[in-house]
């Protein structure tokens, strides 16, 4: 077992800090007891903009007072035993891609971005692969391709690989192996307390358990191992992307409900709801996209009821499994995911059956509300939905992931009403709130707002109605932010948590994204 304790006594026992923190305090402290090897700066200078990840999501984005990229766990460590004693707050930053509104509370904070951590090994004899806690999602497919190894990755390529597993992480190859934290080992990760723990099965399985699937609660991860496996189909698969016409679109939901019902296990399938201006449409059309993890013959026999609506268009082809992030969906994902500084308004939840009736009113809803207000012209519903086989293959208690039997991810949201502008916006201020600034100064461009806002929520709460549970469960990657810890972890499983939460992180230090806390009465 690795465990090692730091004190850094004379940072920890320093006064106690001003009501209204200073960067430049902080920036002098941080800077006499980190290495050289490691960046700080001031979030007003330069080198702010030019080296620190981009935040995805700039409505409700937190602002901060300095940001450390820490070149070694050692200093990690460092950071986090100095914001703990002064009372700091501070959010770690993978790739930046985290939504959740949640995030808005975070406010002159020092930002921890672990960019540094950014190595990748794979072992293709032991099956394992080992990053850092920056990695994204095409720097692991590249590299696993070239090894002839797969592991299941989230849709867009610029997401976090560690970011998304600490939430579980869904991608078209979790039909076959399940979350991604399904396929994690081990991590290293510095605890609240400032100790850098190797966390596994055997080591701290409780610990383990929250990591997979709530792991952004308890620390900051820098280091993680997953299991690996033989390329299927040697690393070829098909993709198709098919367009219908929104007055199709009962024929599609019944195509779908089919599909739910019998998914092979090799078979991704996506869909995304949204207004075309263009002919045919000029209306609601719907874009299905299929992955499929084998020979296209086979693929395209599996798309059959659909093929048989007479789609508006086709497009199919076999491509290397690395490339499917960049081609799914004719690239919309990579396109839109991969453009940090969106002004985004996710409003999700998971379906767990195909409700028909429900879904054409939803889309006849949604086709009128558009008719009504062109601000909501850029709203889409995007739909994922992985055979059960891979989520299957564990217990429903082997991990804090809780949405093993969910048929759907549904995110209903602004997507393509992407407010775009530069997420870089130069300050000379040394206001620690410079992220508002930025925000501020796009107000006209979000001033549809809180019409965005309302129709999410509009349509969040009629898909509820046919999820086929009670209450709303929400992926936690996919969360707005307002659910509330019963709906991101489940009721179910929150006193476990809770108690995990005490154990390893009593104050709350990783608190901010959509974090465990008692949930209300
Ligand atoms: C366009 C788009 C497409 C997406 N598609 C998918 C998808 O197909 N499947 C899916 O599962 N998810 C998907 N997501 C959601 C994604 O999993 C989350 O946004 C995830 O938080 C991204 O991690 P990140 O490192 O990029 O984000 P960050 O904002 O950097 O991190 C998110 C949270 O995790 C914490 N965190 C990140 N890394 C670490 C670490 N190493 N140690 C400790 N804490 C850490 C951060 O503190 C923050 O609270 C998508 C998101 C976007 C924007
Ligand atoms: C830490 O700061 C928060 C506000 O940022 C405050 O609510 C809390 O009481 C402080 N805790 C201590 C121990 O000072
Ligand atoms: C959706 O399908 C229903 C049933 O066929 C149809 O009446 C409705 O017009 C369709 N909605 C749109 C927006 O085309
Ligand atoms: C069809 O899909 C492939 C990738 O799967 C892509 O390279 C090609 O550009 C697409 N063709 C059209 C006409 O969109």
């Amino acid at each position: 077992m690795l465990a090692r304790w730091f004190s850094w006594a004379l940072v920890a026992f320093a006064p106690s800090t001003l009501a209204l923190t200073d960067p430049q305090t902080v920036y002098d402290a941080l800077s006499a007891i980190l290495l050289p090897s490691s960046e700080l700066v001031l979030v007003s200078d330069n080198a702010y903009q030019r080296d620190f990840t981009p935040r995805y999501n700039l409505a409700e984005a937190p602002t901060y007072l300095v940001g450390v990229r820490p070149a070694v766990a050692e200093d990690v460590i460092k950071v986090v035993t100095y914001a703990r004693g002064r009372n700091i707050s501070l959010l770690t930053t993978g790739r930046g891609h985290g939504y959740t509104t949640s995030l808005g509370r975070v406010q002159g904070a020092i930002n921890l971005d672990l960019g540094k951590f950014n190595s990748i090994q794979v072992d293709a004899e032991a099956k394992t692969m080992t990053i850092g806690g920056a990695v994204n999602g095409y720097q692991v497919v590249a590299a696993l391709q070239e090894a002839g190894m797969e592991i299941p990755t989230p849709q867009c390529p610029c997401i976090g690989f560690a970011g998304a597993s600490l939430g579980g992480g869904i991608g078209p190859y979790s039909g076959l192996y399940g979350p991604m934290s399904d396929s994690m080992l081990s991590v290293d990760m510095v605890t609240a307390g400032g100790r850098l723990l190797t966390v596994s099965e055997t080591e701290f399985p409780d610990l383990f358990y929250g990591i997979k699937g709530s792991g952004f609660n308890f620390g900051v991860v820098v280091s993680l191992t997953f299991q690996v496996y033989p390329a299927t189909n040697s690393g070829q698969a098909m993709n198709a992307d098919i367009t219908f016409l929104g007055s199709q679109n009962e024929s599609v939901w019944k195509a779908v409900e089919e599909l739910a019902a019998s998914q092979p296990k090799e078979l991704a399938f996506g869909l995304s709801v949204r207004y075309s201006p263009d002919p045919p449409s000029e209306g609601i059309m719907i874009a299905a996209n299929f992955i499929y993890a084998g020979p296209q013959s086979e693929g395209e026999a599996l798309m059959k009821p659909f093929l048989d609506l007479k789609p508006q268009n086709v497009n199919i082809s076999t491509v290397a499994w690395k490339h499917i992030p960049l081609v799914a969906n004719g690239g919309a994902i990579a396109n839109y995911g991969c453009n940090p500084g969106v002004y985004y308004i996710p409003y999700s939840l998971n379906l767990y059956r195909v409700d028909v009736l429900n879904l054409v009113d939803v889309v006849n809803y949604m086709s009128q509300a558009i008719g009504a207000d062109s601000a909501l012209q850029g709203t889409s519903i995007v739909w994922q939905q992985y055979a059960q086989h891979g989520f299957q293959l564990r217990p429903d208690d082997s991990s804090a992931f809780p949405y093993r039997d969910a048929k759907a991810f549904v995110n209903p949201f602004t997507k393509n009403a992407f407010v775009k502008h530069p997420p870089y916006q130069k300050t000379d201020s040394t206001s620690i709130t410079p992220s508002r600034r930025q925000i501020d100064s796009l107000a006209s461009e979000s001033s549809q707002a809180p019409a965005l806002d309302n129709f999410g929520r509009e349509i969040r709460d009629l898909l509820q109605g046919g999820s086929g549970k009670d209450q709303l469960d929400v992926y936690v990657h996919f969360a707005h932010g307002d659910e509330g810890p019963g709906s991101w972890y489940t009721k179910e499983r929150l006193p476990k948590l809770l108690k995990l939460k005490e154990a390893y992180d009593p104050t709350g230090m990783f608190s901010w994204y959509n974090p465990i806390i008692s949930a209300a009465p």
